[in-house]
């Protein structure tokens, strides 16, 4: 007999296949043509190596013959370096947070889902920003939670209005991404202020209290001299979940961490939770060599020059042709508005040039399309044809 998946993942499979359904695009263009001719602007794999000093770190580390560092470990991670980093933030955030304050985490998905894990029942609610990464849902179901999406306005930013219109009883918790993955924005620190004063007041309403969970893995990453506000600052019952896989260009090696504000009620039995869930949930603890070369490391981060230029680059070129696009002030990622209303369909144009985009629709939100600038700025320059001949396609 034939192995049945549940019909609920069948279903997700379908729904979050936009950014695999590029990647299977790419593969058959690439061999098709050659990789040197496809311009694949669709996947977030950060470019570049990690830096030098991590590197480093990361020998030293392995090279260490202390007996048993490569054994289970406390579920919250190794507290030397819990402690090194609740030092490095304290000063990033301008609050004062300890080891107790931190549990390390399988990247900023192990972040999330661990948090989720901990604060939420089943059957409440957790807020979601359209456009949004698109497995902020699937976390949300993870915890058999329902998933609110609230749109953000025009120039995707938080519309504190339309958020207060959904706020009920049954909300426990929300999942903000600054900087944001697909349209590069940062909110400000009074839209947040804005944010942390509706949920205190909605808390104190409904008698329980709102999660904020700041999902920053792009803080490093933002031009301009734009500063991410710290929500630790700002909302008391703001929990961080994050990591270092675009800053310090290590997806693959899987390495985050969840701070919560030391002002939050309960903080301890939080932490409590968080590190049980980080167990329950199967990560049992970050991996371990990561966490050593970090403490080894704390400053080390990438260079965001080449990211800069790609996006002044792109900006420049696709304003010239008639693109409608806003500056992101991080990410490395551009949210363009289609020229046709259909994305999908435009998406498609642009891949006859075998160039790939992702579709607004894989993020919630149609009529725009996703470019990734994780790419060399040569790749930029030569796909420049192709856009402006869809373009022109379509507007003559
Ligand atoms: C907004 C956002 N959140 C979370 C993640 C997942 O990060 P990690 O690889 O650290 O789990 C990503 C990865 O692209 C992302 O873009």
């Amino acid at each position: 007999m034939e192995n049945s998946i549940s019909r609920k993942i069948g279903q997700f499979m379908e729904a979050g296949s936009w950014i695999r359904r590029m990647f299977e695009q790419g593969a058959e263009l690439k061999a098709r043509y050659g990789a040197e001719n496809v311009f694949d602007f669709s996947i977030g794999n950060p470019m570049g190596e990690p830096p030098d000093n991590f590197i480093n770190a990361l020998k030293t580390a392995v090279s260490d013959p202390t007996p048993g560092l490569h054994g289970y470990m406390p579920n919250a991670g190794y507290p030397h370096v819990r402690k090194i980093l609740a030092e490095h933030l304290s000063g990033d955030h301008g609050v004062s947070l300890t080891a107790d304050h931190l549990i390390m985490t399988v990247g900023a998905a192990g972040a999330l889902n661990v948090a989720l894990k901990a604060l939420v029942n089943a059957g409440e609610s957790v807020l979601i920003f359209a456009p949004y990464f698109v497995e902020y849902r699937f976390y949300a179901d993870n915890v058999n939670a329902n998933a609110i999406i609230v749109e953000t306005d025009q120039t995707f930013n938080l519309d504190i209005d339309a958020i207060e219109n959904v706020l009920e009883p049954g909300v426990k918790a929300l999942i903000i991404n600054t900087p944001n993955n697909p349209t590069g924005r940062v909110y400000s620190e009074s839209t947040l202020t804005r944010l942390a004063e509706l949920l205190d007041a909605k808390s104190e309403a409904f008698g329980h209290p709102i999660y904020l969970l700041s999902d920053e893995p792009y803080k490093r990453i933002v031009y301009d001299g734009i500063h991410v506000p710290s929500l630790l600052q700002i909302y008391k019952r703001a929990l961080i979940c994050t990591s270092y896989s675009k800053e310090l260009s290590i997806p693959g090696e899987r390495l985050g961490y969840i701070a919560v504000n030391p002002d939050c009620p309960g903080a301890k039995t939080m932490i409590n939770a968080l590190t049980f869930c980080n167990r329950i949930l199967g990560f049992v603890n970050a991996p371990a060599l990561m966490q050593r070369a970090l403490g080894l490391a704390i400053d080390a981060h990438v260079d965001i020059a080449q990211y800069q230029n790609n996006r002044d680059i792109f900006l420049k070129h696709l304003r010239r042709m008639g693109y409608e696009v806003s500056t992101p002030e991080g990410a490395f990622y551009l949210f363009v508005r289609s020229p046709i209303e259909d994305d999908v369909a435009f998406v498609a144009h642009l891949a006859k040039e075998k160039i790939l985009a992702v579709p607004g629709q894989g993020f919630g939100r149609s009529g725009f399309f996703r470019l990734s600038y994780c790419v060399t700025s040569e790749t930029i320059e030569n796909a420049m044809p192709g856009f402006e001949r869809v373009i022109r396609s379509i507007l003559s």
